[in-house]
């Protein structure tokens, strides 16, 4: 695994996206296999879940599996739903969490989406699950550039540590603005959806002839290939979801080595960048 540090923690690049988890008892078993894949042979220790994912059973169903590891080992991401995210709604909503997950504290809790929500509000809860120590950092996913400049004009909103987005090679919109806002701000940029989502956009990119070619040439799968391209700065941490071990293989293959810059000129030409602002695209 690669790292970066983000005010003083050390945060694995790439992390285990689990929406969907612990749904259906017919896969629940290669899906456990391959997160426990993904913590102790590739060194995903950053696991991303939400309160909202099958109601719950996504935090129970990571909770059997978390307690076989070193607590201190696991960087756990979880998300409380905006209508929750009010008054003692957030003392309520990470209580039951922790106890579905069965761990003490979430190293970051996020709040999902806006939803139209007053944001000091939300900094005040946030800051006092902090204090109360149930939680060790906050931040959001899904705010555009506007939604976090208002965040920072709130008292305490610069103590957001991270905003989880919508990034991948054939979104490259936050590129623009939203990204280097975060970087001047010192927020993390987690990168959700790595692989595109869902099977159309992903393998418009993964059976792209250039794509295959170039994934060929630097020794990585076109899955792998795209993952080394959101991370390719080293600036950002992403998550990815599989449920199969052999895919878990396949997307890791040779994912920290750079691309060079002949075939990230390549690929940047076959998705472009935005020369201009973009409104956020959300899942
Ligand atoms: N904050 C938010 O609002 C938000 C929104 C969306 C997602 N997220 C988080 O980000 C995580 C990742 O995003 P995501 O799950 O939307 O998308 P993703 O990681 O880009 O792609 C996941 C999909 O790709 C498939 N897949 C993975 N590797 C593959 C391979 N080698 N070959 C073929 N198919 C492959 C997976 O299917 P299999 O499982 O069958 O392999 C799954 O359907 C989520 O799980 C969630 O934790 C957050």
């Amino acid at each position: 695994m690669k790292y970066l540090v983000h005010r003083g923690i050390k945060i694995p690049l790439i992390g285990f996206g689990s929406y969907g988890f612990g749904l259906d008892s017919q896969t629940a078993r290669s899906e456990e296999n391959t997160v426990r894949s993904g913590v102790e042979s590739f060194g995903m220790t950053l696991i991303d879940t939400a309160e909202s994912y099958g109601d719950g059973a996504g935090e129970r169903f990571l909770g059997k599996i978390i307690k076989d590891f070193n607590r201190n080992d696991l960087f756990i991401v979880d998300k409380i739903l905006p209508e929750n995210a009010e008054k003692n709604g957030f003392f309520t909503s990470c209580r039951n969490s922790l106890d579905r997950l069965g761990v003490d504290s979430i190293d970051l809790y996020l709040l999902h989406w806006r939803e139209g929500l007053a944001l000091q509000g939300v900094v005040d809860g946030m800051e006092e699950l902090v204090q109360s120590g149930m939680i060790k950092h906050w931040g959001v996913s899904n705010f555009d550039t506007a939604d976090m400049a208002e965040l920072f004009d709130c008292v305490n909103g610069e103590n957001c540590f991270c905003n989880q987005i919508l990034y991948n090679i054939c979104t490259r919109g936050p590129e623009y603005e939203l990204i280097p806002w975060c970087k001047e701000h010192d927020v993390l940029v987690m990168a959700y959806s790595p692989l595109c989502h869902g099977e159309k956009d992903r393998l418009a990119v993964a059976r792209h002839p250039r794509v295959a070619d170039i994934a060929r040439r630097e020794n990585k799968t076109p899955e792998s290939l795209m993952l080394s391209f959101v991370i390719r700065n080293n600036d950002l941490v992403t998550v990815f979801k599989t449920s199969d071990i052999n895919r878990l293989k396949n997307n890791m293959q040779n994912v920290f080595a750079p691309i060079t810059k002949e075939n990230d000129k390549a690929l940047s030409q076959l998705f472009q960048a935005p020369d201009r602002r973009t409104k956020l695209k959300t899942i």
